[in-house]
Formats: C-alpha cells, structure tokens, sequence
C-alpha cells in the first residue's frame, strides 16, 4: 500500500457539532437531500456512502437491503452507529478509498457526497470505484465546483488569484479541492464512467440570501434551478448520476464481500474478531470490533 496519497483525516473530529449541529445549515442539507433523492433509485439491493462520516444521509438508504457506511474516521463512524442503532442493513466499515476492501464489482449504487474535495488524486479513486460498481451500477457524485458564479466575480474582481475557467483542480487550502466540471467528466470517462443527468445545487448558499428569506423558499427555489445542470453549471455544489457499463466485472461470488485492500483476494469469514486473507503471499489480517471492520491497518 505504498504511494497512497494523502489522506484528510477527520479521526476525533467534531465535524458534526462544528459544521451541521444549529450552524444554519438546513438549506444546504435539504437541497442536497433534492439532488440524491432525483438520481439515487429508491430501493436495490446493496448500496455504499463514500466518505459517509457521521451518517448524516443515511437515512436515505432505506430501501436498501445493505448499506455500506464507509469513511477514513472510525470516530465519525461510531457517531453514525451511536444514531443509528442496531438495524443489520448497515455495515460501518473503516478504511482508505483508494484502496477498498470490497470485492470486484459488488455495489448496484454508489454515493458519494461532500468528499471529493479531499481527494488528492480523484482519477485513482474513481479508477477504484470502477473495479466495485456493479455491471450497469449507479454512481452518485457530488463535487465542489470551481467554475461558479462567486468565484467568477472573485477573479474578475481581482480579490482571487485562481481562475475558475482553467480545468486544473485548485488546493485552496492544503486538502481541499475545487474541481471543473469538464475535468470531473472527462476523468470519470477515463475511468469507465458514462456521466448521464447533471444537477446544480446550493444555488442560493449565501448568507445575506440566507438572512434575509426563509429557508423553505430557498429551498423550493433551488429544487426548481437545479435541473439547469444540464445546460450550465455555475452553482457552488454540482451532482452528477454516473452509470458503470455493462461490461463493468460481476462479483467474484455472490458470497464474497469484503476483499483484502493490500492484494484484493476476497477475504475468508470473521474468525475470532478478525479477517484474515487466505492468500499466502499477503496473508493479512483485519479487526473488527464491536460492529466496526476496521481496515486501516493489518497484523
Ligand atoms: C466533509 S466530510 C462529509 C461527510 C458526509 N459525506 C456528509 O456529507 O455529511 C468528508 C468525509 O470524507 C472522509 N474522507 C476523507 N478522505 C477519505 C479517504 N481517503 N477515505 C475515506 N474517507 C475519507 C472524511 O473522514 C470525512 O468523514
């Protein structure tokens, strides 16, 4: 696992409190909630959250019979566990996405929101993401666009350096990426995704907006704007429905689930807390604990 890219690591992180809990934020969390309910469908068979953090969406997953929760925190994820209880559909499990302990083609759905602007290397993640989607599978991807309207006047105003027209992603601060539209698709495509429908979203994330109309009004404002993604995309937050070819690789075996991240062989059973790869040149072995796989780090 040598020559991952950095990783922002929220372990012991109070995003929750910090960034959702009374923050004026109900806005962004409703619209978003617009934008995965239009793409996602609304039942299937087994369904992951990348970079799930607290399982602040996961109440959206209902119609699926499982649900992978998975994040880089494990103290994100027992935020979600905490909130969640003990209902079997979800599985809480900890690692890096560009190295995902899951076997070739498993998920009918993927979703991942709010997340890609920690990704360093966004195509080795979508690379990573192609070899676990299903034949035909769904990919739900939201991303931060550089190519917006705030950042437009910012750059014309002088008040920033980036330009929002260049396709490059720009670090703003050390770990966080703004991403073109364009570049997004064209590196999705590399990796074997078709990009569909394109909603723009958060259209009106703006405090004097914010201040002075009510939240409900904004938000039925947004749901009418966000189906312009199609045409142009000049709002803060963009989603995109990304489908997997038919010819993307079925399961190992229906039974697999979990694959070793270091060497990709479908992992055997849990053994005494533990998940143990049978391979003899990797060989190994995973914790669980008390309903988490933990997958970020080996014995
Ligand atoms: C801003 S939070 C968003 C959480 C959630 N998607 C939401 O909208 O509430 C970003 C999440 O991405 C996770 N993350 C960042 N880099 C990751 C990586 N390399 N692998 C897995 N998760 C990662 C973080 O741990 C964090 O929980």
């Amino acid at each position: 696992m040598s020559d991952i890219p950095p990783v922002c690591d929220y372990e012991g992180s109070d995003y929750q409190a910090r960034f959702w809990q009374g923050q004026g934020r109900e806005y962004e969390d409703r619209v978003e909630r617009i934008a995965l309910r239009r793409f996602m469908p609304p039942t299937g068979g087994t369904l992951i959250e990348i970079g799930a953090g607290f399982g602040r969406l996961a109440d959206e997953y209902k119609g699926y019979d499982r649900v992978v929760l998975f994040d880089y925190s494990r103290s994100l994820l027992r935020e979600a566990q905490a909130h969640l209880g003990d209902d079997p559909r979800y599985i809480y499990v900890a690692g890096n996405w560009y190295n995902m302990p899951f076997v070739d083609g498993l998920f009918d759905t993927m979703v991942q929101i709010r997340t890609l602007h920690h990704a360093a290397d966004a195509p080795a993640l979508f690379t990573e993401l192609a070899r676990i989607a299903c034949p035909d599978g769904d990919y739900i991807l939201e991303f931060a666009n550089k190519h917006n309207l705030k950042a437009m006047a910012r750059y014309w105003a002088k008040k920033q350096e980036w330009s929002p027209f260049e396709q490059e992603p720009i670090e703003f601060v050390e770990l966080n990426f703004d991403f073109h539209p364009r570049w997004i698709e064209a590196r999705l495509q590399e990796s074997g995704f078709r990009t569909g429908d394109k909603l723009t979203v958060s259209h009106y994330r703006f405090a004097p907006l914010k201040k002075a109309f009510p939240t409900k009004f904004l938000v039925a404002m947004d749901r009418l704007a966000q189906k312009t993604g199609n045409l142009w995309q000049l709002s803060p937050s963009v989603f995109l429905h990304n489908k997997h070819p038919q010819t993307a690789v079925s399961p190992l075996s229906p039974a697999a689930f979990f694959a070793c991240p270091s060497c990709k062989t479908a992992l055997n059973d849990e053994e005494n807390g533990r998940l143990h790869c049978p391979s003899p040149s990797c060989g190994h072995s995973w914790g669980v604990k008390d309903g988490l796989y933990d997958f970020k780090s080996h014995e």
